[in-house]
């Protein structure tokens, strides 16, 4: 008997408040190819990918789950699955080619095709207008260290918005600022590749602005029930001890790591803090009067994605030496620079497992922390989990099938987690898969799969691993 068996025996039944959504997330750079197709322009992320070294197996999104070609097998699919809702991306390079100006239609009617098919399956659309691929034209600009980018972001928000507004209910501006400002401009392992810590203060806080004047110009386009979010990558953050110097570390990396968005967009400011912590990179000039209030616009319900839980430790020289690069979540964690401006104060260290493939702890009562924090913190806030899973290295039979107990652990406990955090209280309203397919993980490349489908890249060929078979079950019954 394996363990899965074992302890889903074990499982006690959990039944989720009726209307919860369940649902599965992909992103555009990371599944549809046809990079260069119908006036699609190119992307920070094309850029980046085909620069030598920069993703692990040498990869590109070129072709990807050549999702864009195969957009009624995957309808299907996500109807087979019988999901209540899909969390997709619009790339702003098939709308808006050039980053400023005309829109492309042949890029709108992709994802016109994409809602349409989805309502007609039965299935809500989710749409994010930025999952990280910058127009590159708005990049050789200065990309998210030039305000103006923010203008342009909202210009593209209120296309979207007009074309989609009437079919698409639920809307997240930005996924993740985070990974854009920090991973993108301070450790550099993402698209554009930057390591400058001022650039990635400067980028994060225009990104914040983009989510401000983004969700004033979806407004302004959408029915007045469409509801709008953002979703932010939060952070668990435990420090490695009791220590006076360990405790001031996790408060740094939960300023840089979650307040640093969670105060400005839902109170409409900065946290004190650590604007004091980063004086000596930046005097935070690129934040201008009304700002703080732009980036505070209402909005409906929290984007809440979640993985592994964070270690941070006051730097001492042998910790330096030992944990080199300063974060251990990066692919060139050992030679590379942190993603946290600001490390003189604060290290992320190892923790122990078990892991992912990824090297990402595995504990899904984190998941329930994090959210009670979140709503003790924003009591009136709906939260949706908008990503959740884990990659882990698939074996396919000879039949093709993949049994991948691992992930469907992960998954089990983790929704567990919500559900706990749901009966304390938490206004949690959904929960989305993260990802429905094995995709183009970022500077991983192919090399790491965290779908509950699996992607044959050579052929296309998709095939439900277990995961996906129990998912179902569990869509089905809101709960098992
Ligand atoms: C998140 C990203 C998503 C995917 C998962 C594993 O940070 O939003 O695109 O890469 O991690």
């Amino acid at each position: 008997m394996t363990s899965t068996q074992t302890r889903a025996s074990a499982t006690p039944q959990l039944a989720f408040p009726p209307g919860f959504v369940w649902g599965s997330a992909t992103a555009a750079y990371q599944i549809e190819g046809a990079a260069t197709e119908d006036g699609r322009g190119p992307s920070i992320w094309d850029t980046f990918s085909h620069t030598p070294g920069r993703i692990v197996d040498g990869t590109t999104g070129d072709h990807a789950c050549d999702h864009y070609h195969r957009l009624d097998e995957d309808l299907d699919l996500i109807a087979d699955l019988g999901l209540g809702a899909y969390r997709f991306s619009i790339a702003w390079p098939r709308i808006v080619p050039s980053g400023s100006g005309a829109a492309n239609p042949a890029g709108l009617d992709f994802y016109r095709r994409l809602v349409d098919g989805l309502l007609e399956r039965g299935v809500t659309p989710v749409a994010t207008l930025y999952h990280w691929d910058l127009p590159q034209p708005l990049q050789d600009a200065g990309g998210w260290t030039n305000r103006e980018t923010a203008h342009h972001f909202a210009e593209y928000a209120h296309i979207v918005g007009t074309a989609l507004g009437d079919r698409v209910p639920m809307w997240t501006t930005l996924n993740e600022p985070w990974c854009s400002a920090f991973l993108g401009h301070a450790s550099g392992v993402h698209a554009p590749g930057v390591t400058d810590n001022e650039a990635a203060l400067t980028a994060a806080h225009h990104l914040l602005l983009a989510h401000g004047l983004g969700t004033a110009a979806l407004r302004s386009a959408l029915p007045g029930e469409a509801s709008v979010a953002i979703t932010l990558n939060l952070a668990v953050v435990r420090a490695a001890s009791d220590s006076a110097a360990d405790r001031d570390a996790a408060r740094h990396v939960d300023g840089l790591a979650n307040r640093l968005f969670l105060d400005p967009v839902l109170s409409g400011r900065y946290p004190a803090d650590l604007l004091d912590d980063l004086r000596h990179i930046t005097d935070w000039s690129f934040v201008r009067t009304g700002d703080e209030s732009i980036i505070n616009a209402p909005i409906d319900q929290l984007g809440v994605n979640y993985y592994s839980p964070t270690l941070v430790a006051a730097p001492t020289d042998e910790l330096r030496a030992r944990v080199a690069g300063g974060w251990v979540n990066d692919p060139q964690a050992a030679e590379g620079p942190t993603p946290y401006p600001g490390t003189d104060l604060a290290l992320s260290i190892p923790q122990a497992g078990p892991y992912t493939a990824m090297n990402w702890r595995v504990e899904a009562p984190s998941l329930t922390e994090l959210l009670l924090r979140v709503h003790r913190d924003h009591p009136d806030l709906p939260l949706m989990i908008t990503e959740n899973g884990a990659a882990f290295d698939d074996v396919v039979a000879a039949d093709g099938a993949v049994d991948d107990l691992d992930r469907l652990d992960y998954l089990r406990d983790h929704v567990a987690a919500v559900h706990a955090a749901i009966e304390q209280g938490v206004d949690v309203r959904g929960y989305f898969v993260w990802s429905l397919l094995d995709n183009f993980e970022w500077a991983w490349g192919l090399s790491k799969r965290f779908g509950i489908v699996h992607v044959d890249f050579a052929t296309g060929r998709r095939t439900l691993k277990r995961s996906a078979h129990w998912y179902r079950e569990v869509v089905a019954d809101n709960g098992w």
